[in-house]
C-alpha cells in the first residue's frame, strides 16, 4: 500500500516533468507551458505574447539575453531630475517598481540642490578573486612552491590581462592565505584586480581559472575545488555626503534643531538595532538597485557585496550616518560598488544605453558616485518622511493609482478621486470607501 502511494506519488511528479525543453522553440516552449500549466487556457497564451515586443530585432535581442525566454517582464523606466553631484547636474535613471521611490529621490534631489548639492568620492577601486584549494602537506612546502611559482601565475594569464593593462588595469597582486584555521587543508590563492571601467567579472573568473591550471600543474598535492570571484568588495568603495547648517533643515512644523536632531536619532538607532538597520538599507537599496538596474549592471551581487559590508562588524548595521557639530549637520554613506559602465548589458541593451547617454556616459567611477548619491537621497527622503509626518502619507499618497488601477476605475473616476484624496488621507480602505460611494 505504503508503495503503491509512493510510486502514484512519484508518476504523478513525473507528468509535470520534461526532457529537451531547451531544445524546443519559443513556440513549442509556450504550448508545452499552457498544455500543462495553464489547462490550456488561452487567455495565458495571449498575455505572454501581449508583451512580446513587435519590433522583431528588440525581442530576439531580449530573447537571447537569458535561457527559455517566453515573454518579456516590463518595469517602469523613470527619472529623478535636480541631483546636484560634485557641482554637475544630472537626471537620474530609475528602474523600478514601487511607488514613491522615483518621488523620494526627486524630492531629496531638489531639497539638497537647495543646499550645496551631494558630494562624491570613489575611495578605492580593487575588486576580488579567489582561487580555492586543499593541501594537506607542510604549510612551508606551499609556500615555497608559491613563492616560486607566482611569477608564472602572471605570465600564464598574459594572453587575457594584455587589453586590460592597456587600458590601465589587470591583476594586482596574487597572495596565499592559510584558511586551515577554518577548514582543515583549506588555502586560497587571494588576487585582487582592477577592472577600470568594466564590472570585471568575466575578466576576473577567466584569469582565475588560468591561475588555477598553472598553479595545480605544479603539484599533484594541490586539489583546486572552485575559482571565482568575490561580490564582497570593501576595497571598491564610495562615499557620497551632504551637509548644511543645521538651521537649513527648518520646516513649516519643526525648527532646524529639531529636525537634525530627530534625524539623527533615526540614524543612531538603525546603525545599533538589526531589525530597523534592515529595513533602513533596504529603503536606500530603493535608491542603489533602481539606478544599478537602469544602467545594466550585476544588482544581485551589489546587493550581496553592500549586506555583507553592512555586517562587516559582525552586527548588521546602518550603511548611513550622520552628525551635528558646530551648528552643521552631515548626513553621508560609504557602500562598496562594483559597477561597469563598458561590457556585458551597458552595450546591448537599448534602453541601458539611453540610461548611460543621461548620465553624460560616465565611467565606472562617476556611476559609483552617482549610485551612491542615489542611496544616500533615498534614505535621506525616507528619514524625512519618517521623523516627521510618517511614511504613509508620502507614500500612498504616490500608491494611490496602484489602489485605483486595482479596482479598474475608468478615467473620470480617476480625476474625481485623485482630487478628493488631495485633501484626504489615503489608506486603501478609505479609497475603497471613496470609490464605492462614487459608484453608488
Ligand atoms: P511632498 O512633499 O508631498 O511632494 O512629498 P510635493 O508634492 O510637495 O512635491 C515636491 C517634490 O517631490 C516634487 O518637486 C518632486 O521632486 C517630488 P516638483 O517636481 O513639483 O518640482 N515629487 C514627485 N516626483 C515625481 N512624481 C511625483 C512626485 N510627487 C512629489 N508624483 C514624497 C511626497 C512622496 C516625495 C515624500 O513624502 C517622500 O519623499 N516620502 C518618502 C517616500 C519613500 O521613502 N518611499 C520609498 C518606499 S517606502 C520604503 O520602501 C522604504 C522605507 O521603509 C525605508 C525606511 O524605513 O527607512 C520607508
Amino acid at each position: 500500500m505504503k508503495n503503491s502511494i509512493f510510486v502514484f506519488l512519484k508518476q504523478t511528479h513525473m507528468e509535470n516533468s520534461v526532457s529537451g525543453f531547451s531544445k524546443f522553440t519559443k513556440a513549442e516552449k509556450i504550448d508545452w507551458l499552457i498544455a500543462n500549466h495553464f489547462q490550456n487556457n488561452p487567455k495565458a497564451k495571449a498575455d505572454l505574447e501581449r508583451y512580446w515586443n513587435t519590433d522583431e530585432v528588440l525581442q530576439k535581442l531580449h530573447d537571447e539575453f537569458t535561457e527559455n525566454t517566453i515573454s518579456n517582464f516590463y518595469l517602469p523606466f523613470g527619472v529623478a531630475p535636480n541631483f546636484l553631484i560634485n557641482d554637475k547636474m544630472y537626471v537620474i535613471p530609475m528602474t523600478i517598481e514601487e511607488s514613491s521611490v522615483v518621488a523620494a529621490a526627486s524630492n531629496a534631489a531638489k531639497f539638497w540642490m537647495e543646499r550645496g548639492g551631494f558630494k562624491a568620492e570613489v575611495l578605492s577601486t580593487t575588486k576580488v578573486g579567489q582561487v580555492h584549494f586543499m593541501f594537506h602537506g607542510a604549510f612551508s612546502e606551499l609556500e615555497a612552491l608559491f613563492k616560486t611559482i607566482k611569477p608564472q601565475l602572471f605570465e600564464e594569464t598574459k594572453a587575457i590581462t594584455k587589453n586590460m593593462e592597456a587600458r590601465g588595469g589587470g591583476i594586482l597582486d596574487i597572495a596565499l592565505m592559510d584558511k586551515t584555521e577554518k577548514l582543515s587543508g583549506y588555502y586560497q590563492l587571494h588576487t585582487t584586480f582592477e577592472t577600470k571601467d568594466a564590472m570585471g567579472a568575466n575578466f576576473i573568473n577567466s584569469c582565475l581559472e588560468q591561475i588555477a591550471t598553472t598553479f595545480k600543474s605544479c603539484s599533484k598535492d594541490i586539489q583546486v575545488v572552485m575559482s571565482i570571484l568575490s561580490n564582497y568588495v570593501p576595497d571598491c568603495l564610495v562615499r557620497a555626503e551632504v551637509s548644511c547648517k543645521v538651521d537649513a533643515l527648518a520646516t513649516n512644523t519643526y525648527t532646524g534643531q529639531e529636525f537634525a536632531d530627530t534625524f539623527l536619532q533615526a540614524v543612531r538607532i538603525a546603525e545599533i538595532e538589526p531589525y530597523r538597520a534592515v529595513t533602513h538599507n533596504k529603503g536606500i537599496m530603493n535608491g542603489v538597485d533602481s539606478v544599478v538596474l537602469a544602467t545594466g549592471n550585476d544588482f544581485r551581487a551589489v546587493e550581496a557585496g553592500v549586506h555583507a559590508y553592512a555586517a562587516r562588524s559582525g552586527s548588521y548595521s546602518s550603511l548611513t550616518h550622520a552628525s551635528i557639530e558646530d551648528g552643521a549637520f552631515k548626513f553621508w554613506i560609504e557602500l562598496p560598488l562594483a559597477l561597469g559602465t563598458v561590457g556585458g548589458l551597458t552595450g546591448l541593451h537599448p534602453l541601458v544605453k539611453t540610461a548611460l547617454e543621461l548620465l553624460g556616459k560616465p565611467s565606472a567611477k562617476e556611476l559609483m558616485e552617482i549610485v551612491a548619491v542615489a542611496g544616500l537621497a533615498q534614505n535621506f527622503a525616507a528619514l524625512k518622511s519618517l521623523t516627521t509626518t510618517g511614511i504613509q502619507q508620502g507614500h500612498m499618497k504616490m500608491h494611490l493609482l496602484n489602489i485605483l488601477n486595482q479596482f479598474e476605475a475608468n478615467a473620470t473616476e480617476k480625476i474625481h478621486l485623485i482630487e478628493h484624496f488631495k485633501t484626504h488621507t489615503v489608506t486603501h480602505s478609505a479609497v475603497v470607501e471613496a470609490i464605492e460611494n462614487l459608484r453608488a
